[in-house]
């Protein structure tokens, strides 16, 4: 027997970074949106725990770990364990996310695993305790597990679902070289060495937006404190922005810790003619997506 969950990509329409705590996290104020680019994870019942990678061509699976270290086996470990069970899985990961790209695809795995052991063995376990085996696990895995539009804070892990109306469109383009998430945060706490940094706080008219699905609205109030450091490691981003734009994009923004950049269109048209102007400006790994979509779930069992 055979069991797939799907889990999605996540973007910050704001991200807000805090000061560095004790706790080697800075706190958040985020929000999540889940966007339609997926990675499939197929768990089968097994004697030892393995993970298998497959790509559509189109990723690079060279830098996602392929044994013990690779976040789903973590995920399916720690469920197992959560349950006092002696018992493994063959994992295999069908990725469609972009590997080290600022769009936790790695979390989308780790909560897809959670979800898809969960069925197959049939434990029942509660929302609650796979949002705090999920949180274990990485900041952004909870919030797979939710999907949709959501508050993030705490370290990204404590998730609250958010109302949101719009039916929105990007464009993402992706970059051929990751960027390392703790990297890019130190690069933060470098530029702000010595400044006051503010607690970090959602505008409400950002939720005003959402609720009413403006796009205008949206474009002007997308923030992403972790945009000028990232961009410090890797300044040749900023061509990708002055493109975005340049091909009719409502908004352009760094997703996450990047490399990604995500364009903000006002629907499926727009944001197919602005990937086409970017793939005449050379910029070919480009997807276009719908947002919201569902968080991890069942699409397959056989
Ligand atoms: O939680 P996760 O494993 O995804 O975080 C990876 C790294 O990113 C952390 O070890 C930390 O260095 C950095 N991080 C942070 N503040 C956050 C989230 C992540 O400094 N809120």
């Amino acid at each position: 027997m055979s069991l797939t969950v799907r889990a999605p990509a996540k973007i910050n329409l704001h991200l807000g970074v805090g000061a560095l705590g004790a706790d080697g996290y800075h706190p958040l104020a985020t929000l999540y949106q889940a966007v339609g680019l997926y990675d499939d994870v197929t768990v089968e019942e097994q004697l030892e725990w393995s993970v298998h990678l497959r790509g559509d061509g189109r990723i690079d699976l060279g830098e996602v770990p392929s044994g013990d270290d690779n976040i789903a086996l973590r995920a399916g470990r720690a469920l197992a364990a959560h349950h006092g069970l002696d018992r493994a899985a063959k994992v295999e990961i069908r990725k469609g996310i972009p590997v080290a790209g600022g769009m936790a695809g790695g979390s989308a795995d780790a909560a897809a695993t959670l979800v898809a052991l969960d069925r197959l063995w049939d434990l029942q376990t509660p929302d609650d305790d796979l949002l705090r085996l999920a949180a274990g696990l990485g900041s952004d895995v909870p919030f797979a597990l939710v999907g949709g539009t959501a508050l993030g804070s705490g370290h990204g892990e404590l998730v609250t679902p958010v109302a949101d109306h719009g039916s929105w469109w990007w464009v993402v383009v992706e970059d051929d070289a990751g960027l390392a998430t703790p990297g890019v945060y130190r690069a933060f706490d470098e530029l702000h060495a010595g400044r006051d940094v503010p607690t970090p706080e959602i505008p409400s008219a950002l939720y005003d937006a959402l609720a009413d699905g403006d796009v205008e609205q949206l474009a002007r109030l997308l923030r992403n404190d972790l945009q000028e450091p990232a961009l410090r490691l890797r300044p040749d981003l900023a061509t990708t922005f002055d493109d975005a734009l340049a091909a009719g994009a409502h908004a352009a923004l760094l997703s996450g810790s990047g490399p990604s950049v995500l364009l903000l269109c006002a629907d499926r048209d727009q944001a197919e003619g602005v990937e086409a102007e970017l793939a005449e400006r050379g910029h070919r790994r480009t997807s276009v997506v719908p947002a919201p979509v569902a968080g991890a779930h069942v699409v397959e069992y056989v």
